[in-house]
């Protein structure tokens, strides 16, 4: 089949390669003339483990291509997926001013039957938004259908995630859609399910939620945990292993980031709202994620007393392990409270330190985790990095001025870490 994927960022190109390698031909699409040019010679402007190869693998046997001719992209392809940003604005509601624009520019040159499909997050009843503006500005008589085919990639896994699903959700208003898109996937084996298009789009910001909201209860079981010096680990099992529960998304933590929950879940509540329901539940959520941090803070006050003109060490500064993405990383407000508290910070991650050096001011990056905590008052852990796991903690305890660990992932055994003479602070565990 014949693809255009609008919009080369995490999710077009992740899906255009899978598409590729699917035996399709898809031409990735984007306005950025630097990235489209880097992309051309190989270079990926995300770090997703397995992509690359994917990418220049699809490029050699000329399954996927790159281009900023959305025109021609758009004339040539079958299906075009529309996979543009949706940034939030400051109330929180997705500005879809890029999603209009590229529907305006498909509606421009349909002279043939296209499937368009809503590939980006978006709010319930975009869909119908993308129909009337590209019936409205394409020729007389134009054939078209719009579908949605919300994704569900994580980072650090999209291109296992794409290749093997929980499930597809096709939302169309057509037989004919729906046939197109159940071909393109037949590849994959997994449940397909069929909705209308705004019930895809709400599949989409619900499951988003619903997994932000996992994550929140089980930071907030792990602060009820603290006081009454039970472990949220063992509750987290407990809990888990009941099926209607599940054990996943059970981890206690410093909160969730990324560029998915926070987003997604301030659009969610917005349109909520906007349709006349507010969705308190989900504020809730939100503000238990954002205090999650502050009581991080109090944890690491409570570990070292004053901050002002302490060393902190810090591993891990991406918002996950296995991406180099440090958007609504908890990483940046927790250094940057630290800073205004007057700590010194030395840090360092395995992938994410070129990006964080533009975000940070006076962060001092070292060469690896033993150098980070050379000197330094207190380590603090803000990314489950494997290699961190494996870290000589022996050593580590020589190079540190205090032995004070502040674990905001739990990665290690608190047992353990009494034994080999640590203070080690962690998350809902004594
Ligand atoms: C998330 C969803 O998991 C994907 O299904 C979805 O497609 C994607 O958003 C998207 O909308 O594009 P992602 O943001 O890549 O994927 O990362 P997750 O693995 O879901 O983790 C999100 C955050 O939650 C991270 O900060 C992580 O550290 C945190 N988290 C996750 C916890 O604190 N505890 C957990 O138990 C799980």
């Amino acid at each position: 089949m014949k693809i255009a994927i609008i919009g080369s960022g995490y999710v077009g190109l992740v899906t255009g390669a899978c598409l590729a390698s699917l035996g399709n031909r898809v031409s990735c699409v984007d306005i950025d003339e630097k990235k489209i040019a880097s992309l051309k010679k190989g270079h990926m402007p995300i770090y997703e483990p397995g992509l690359e190869e994917l990418v220049k693998q699809c490029v050699k046997d000329k399954s996927l291509s790159f281009t900023s001719d959305l025109k021609s992209a758009a004339r040539q392809a079958e299906v075009i997926f529309i996979a543009v940003g949706t940034p939030p604005r400051p109330d929180g509601d997705a500005d879809l001013s890029f999603v209009e624009k590229v529907a305006l520019d498909i509606a421009r040159e349909i002279t043939s039957y296209k499937l368009i499909v809503e590939k980006s997050t978006v709010p319930v009843q975009t869909g119908e938004r993308v129909r009337e503006t590209i019936r409205h500005h394409a020729r007389k008589g134009a054939s078209f259908d719009v579908a949605s085919n919300p994704e569900f990639l994580r980072e650090g896994s999209a291109v296992h995630d794409f290749m093997n699903p929980d499930r597809i959700i096709l939302g169309v208003e057509s037989k004919k859609a729906e046939a197109i898109l159940r071909d393109l996937y037949k590849p994959l084996k997994c449940p397909i399910v069929v909705t209308d298009i705004k019930s895809a789009e709400i599949i989409k910001h619900a499951s988003n939620s619903f997994l932000a909201a996992k994550i929140s209860f089980i930071n907030a079981v792990a602060n009820v945990c603290e006081a009454a010096k039970a472990d949220v680990e063992q509750v987290a099992v407990g809990m888990g292993l009941d099926r209607r529960i599940g054990k996943e998304f059970l981890y206690a933590g410093i909160g969730f980031g990324g560029s998915c929950f926070p987003k997604d879940l301030a659009a969610f509540i917005h349109i909520s709202e906007k349709l006349g329901y507010p969705f308190e539940f989900l504020k809730t959520v939100q503000k238990i994620n954002e205090d999650q941090k502050t009581l991080f803070l109090k944890k690491i006050e409570q570990a070292i007393w004053n901050v002002g003109s302490k060393t902190i060490g810090v591993l891990g500064l991406s918002f996950k392990p296995n991406t180099d993405d440090m958007r609504h990383a908890p990483s940046v407000d927790i250094i940057r409270e630290l800073q205004a508290r007057g700590a010194k910070i030395r840090a360092y991650d395995p992938h994410a330190m070129p990006k964080a050096r533009q975000l940070f001011k006076k962060v001092e990056f070292c060469k690896d985790s033993y150098d980070v905590c050379r000197g330094s008052d207190c380590l603090v852990i803000l990314t489950e990095w494997n290699e961190f796991k494996e870290l000589d903690l022996k050593k580590i305890k020589k190079l540190l001025a205090t032995p004070v660990i502040v674990d905001g992932r739990n990665i290690y055994d608190p047992k353990k870490m009494k034994t080999l003479g640590y203070r080690y602070y962690s998350i809902g565990r004594p």
